[in-house]
């Protein structure tokens, strides 16, 4: 974001004096102090305080905005609860919104980001010894349970959008609960939530105490289409302009389901904006989806760019759900919702786990809606008609009875929770999942006959923070003398959408990624996309490391590497973030003692790594064209973004299925049959 002519404005600003930046800075602490006065849950600060010094497990309740993520941590540790160096944990079902809590929370306090307060996210932690107030991951926390079962370094733990129910969530409270029953004195739990039924989580915790807080909103009026939509993109696009051009006044928030679909709609709106009369260009588009580096993220917090004046400019938001509940944005009058969101799904009875784009619940349509009202009365346009509104959800289902169960199965056996049927989860996953999770886990080998997590493959597994079929390739690759292959492919396969294919560039982008194609498929191809940027970003390797040398190059590296994302259409975006990713799980493997080396131009010994990693996804061309996968009997195509696709290819393995008006596979790699008997023996000999 920013421009040349801002930097330089930075620096004149500084010239200035340093009078004007202390009067600044003097009237921000000012507006924040006001901003935090004036939250809903600021007149009942005493009464929390006592609620939670007198119930262990604290359930709360209040409207998304009212303030209880970002001050109910610091009310605790002005309430001395982080005496004795111990700590407030706050988690987040989400990346983004731990992220940009912690900042704004940092900032609150009047503190470096990191020191009392911070964040731990998977692959980036800004915490240190001083940290009190810690705000990170569902995921994450439950990672740190493996190392400290009784989590003796917090005072008090808030499981925070405990109404999203996500799987970590699910897992959380359950061994919370247990260990709660186990420890003394117990640790303080405080369950928050935005919806208004917190029935559930008092019963599960034996009639634990609840309190709402009164939140503000005002009118939203709802708007339906008239007849359904074939192309919500479209619709959705339609409606930035028309608001736009016809209410000129007040931000807009477009819920859209992944980072694709929203840069995609980002270059559309550019384009439209284009072909407008120049005092008709004065809006923004800033989008917000979790693998969004997170200075990008904090950008949806403020004013619009250097030149572009909040008042005269309409700010579009473009976000994934993240904008439900867990971060809120400020401005914002319009919500767009197309009434869609992308989902985990899970077939037991097929062990294959997918991402479907699904139709909202009621309660996530009502959400969004209310984010229209947070500061004055708003609109929300749903791209459906009315009717169709009916016929929703009334909720969303719980993640854990729609995912695969393996990674979380392989956590808790590594906490020492052997009975995973017993085990008291808040709602059940259905017997039929638990099974073929345990299953999957088997035949990766983590666990032994007994049921037990193998010695040393699945405990290995379970301290790698990744997806256990990752978890066990990396182990592979240091067998089959690949592992920093490996190393780069899981990293890349880790983010989305390496590639971009803008729908009126389809034939450029095309031709562009051919250059990195390899006729063995995609996981070779992400290899080589990842080391053509390493070579662009770490070429000043190559003259003396001087701080001036550094500077120079950074910038000229920074500059040729921007130019080749465009050029090729790559996204920059995301071949960062698999960067960061690769260093943060090196220093895993190497901690783990594995050897990294290469299989340098030897790419069969590769991909027979991934076929002994990934056998369970494989899938064999039938006569009529398509594939059909192995372990499910599905008959799948490979999908258009694949280097194999129209391709002759007998026999691949692939990782991940979508389905749209087809089942497609994509991530998808040349193997030959054979090699799956002799590497898999103990699958494809059961198969047949
Ligand atoms: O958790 P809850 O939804 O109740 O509210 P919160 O996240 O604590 O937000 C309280 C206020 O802080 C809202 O008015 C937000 O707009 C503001 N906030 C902010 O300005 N910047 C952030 N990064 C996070 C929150
Ligand atoms: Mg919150």
């Amino acid at each position: 974001m920013p421009s040349m002519a801002q930097n330089g404005r930075v620096t004149t600003d500084f010239k200035q004096s340093n009078q004007a930046h202390n009067s600044n800075a003097f009237a921000r602490r000012e507006e924040i102090r006001q901003q935090r006065e004036s939250l809903p849950i600021a007149s009942v600060k005493e009464r929390l305080i006592e609620e939670v010094k007198k119930h262990d497990v604290l359930i709360i309740v209040g409207e998304t905005g009212s303030g209880k993520t970002t001050q109910i941590p610091q009310f605790l540790f002005s309430a001395g609860f982080c005496r004795e160096g111990k700590s407030v944990g706050i988690t987040q079902p989400r990346r983004v919104a731990a992220v940009t809590v912690a900042k704004r929370v940092a900032e609150e306090c009047g503190v470096e980001l990191g020191q009392k307060v911070g964040y731990s996210i998977r692959f980036d932690d800004r915490t240190s010894g001083v940290t009190r107030i810690k705000y990170m991951t569902d995921g994450l926390l439950l990672r740190e349970a493996l190392l400290d079962p009784y989590l003796s370094r917090y005072s008090v733990v808030i499981v925070d959008e405990a109404h999203e129910r996500t799987v970590h969530t699910d897992v959380l409270l359950g061994l919370l609960k247990n260990s709660q029953d186990r420890k003394f004195p117990p640790l303080k739990l405080i369950i928050m939530s935005a919806s208004l039924d917190a029935r559930v989580f008092s019963e599960y915790f034996g009639g634990a105490r609840a309190v709402h807080i009164q939140g503000r909103q005002h009118p939203v009026d709802i708007l339906y289409t008239l007849y359904p939509e074939k192309d919500y993109v479209d619709a959705a696009l339609v409606t930035i302009f028309q608001i736009h051009l016809e209410e000129r006044h007040g931000d807009i928030l477009v819920f859209l389901t992944g980072q694709e679909e929203i840069e995609a709609v980002e270059r559309l709106v550019q384009e439209r904006l284009r072909q407008l009369p120049e005092s008709n260009r004065k809006l923004v588009t800033v989008p917000i989806f979790s693998s969004l580096p997170s200075e990008q993220q904090m950008r949806v917090f403020m004013p619009a760019p250097d030149g572009h004046h909040v008042d005269s400019h309409i700010q579009v938001v473009l976000a994934t759900n993240i904008a439900e509940t867990s971060v809120t944005i400020p401005g914002i009058k319009f919500v767009i919702d197309p009434g869609f969101v992308k989902a985990r799904s899970y077939d037991p009875a097929k062990g294959m786990e997918s991402l479907i784009i699904i139709p909202t619940s009621k309660a996530q349509a009502l959400q969004r809606s209310g984010r229209a009202g947070r500061e004055g009365p708003g609109k929300c346009f749903r791209l459906y008609p009315e009717s169709e509104f009916e016929k929703l959800e009334d909720s969303t289902k719980p993640e854990i009875k729609r995912c695969n169960l393996a990674n979380v199965i392989l956590q808790l056996k590594a906490l020492g929770v052997d009975d995973i049927f017993g085990f008291d989860f808040i709602e059940k996953p259905s017997r039929a999942a638990i099974v073929k999770s345990l299953e999957h886990l088997f035949l990766l080998g983590a666990l032994t006959d007994d049921c037990k997590l193998s010695d040393p493959v699945g405990h290995q597994m379970a301290r790698l923070p990744l997806d256990p079929i990752y978890s066990k390739a990396l182990i592979l690759a240091s067998q089959f003398n690949c592992l920093e292959e490996m190393l780069i492919t899981v990293a890349m396969l880790s983010v989305d959408s390496v590639f971009y294919a803008p729908r009126e560039k389809l034939d450029e982008s095309r031709t562009a990624a051919k250059c990195f194609a390899s006729p063995d498929g995609d996981h070779i191809t992400l290899i080589n996309v990842y080391r053509a940027a390493e070579d662009l970003l770490e070429k000043r390797k190559w003259v003396p490391h001087t701080e001036r040398n550094e500077k120079i190059f950074k910038a000229k590296s920074e500059k040729i590497f921007k130019r080749w994302c465009k050029e090729n259409f790559i996204n920059g975006r995301s071949v960062r973030h698999a960067r960061d990713i690769h260093s943060q799980i090196r220093g895993h493997v190497e901690q783990m003692g594995l050897r990294i080396t290469s299989c340098g131009d030897d790419m069969l010994q590769f991909r027979r790594c991934l076929a002994a990693s990934f056998f369970i996804n494989a899938a064999l061309k039938q006569p009529e064209g398509n594939y059909r996968a192995f372990g499910t009997g599905q008959v799948v195509q490979i999908h258009p973004s694949s280097v194999l696709f129209q391709s002759k290819v007998e026999c691949v393995v692939f990782n991940e299925m979508v389905q749209t008006t087809n089942k497609y596979i994509r991530n998808v790699t040349r193997i030959e049959y054979m090699w799956l008997t002799e590497l898999a023996p103990h699958y494809y000999t059961m198969q047949s």
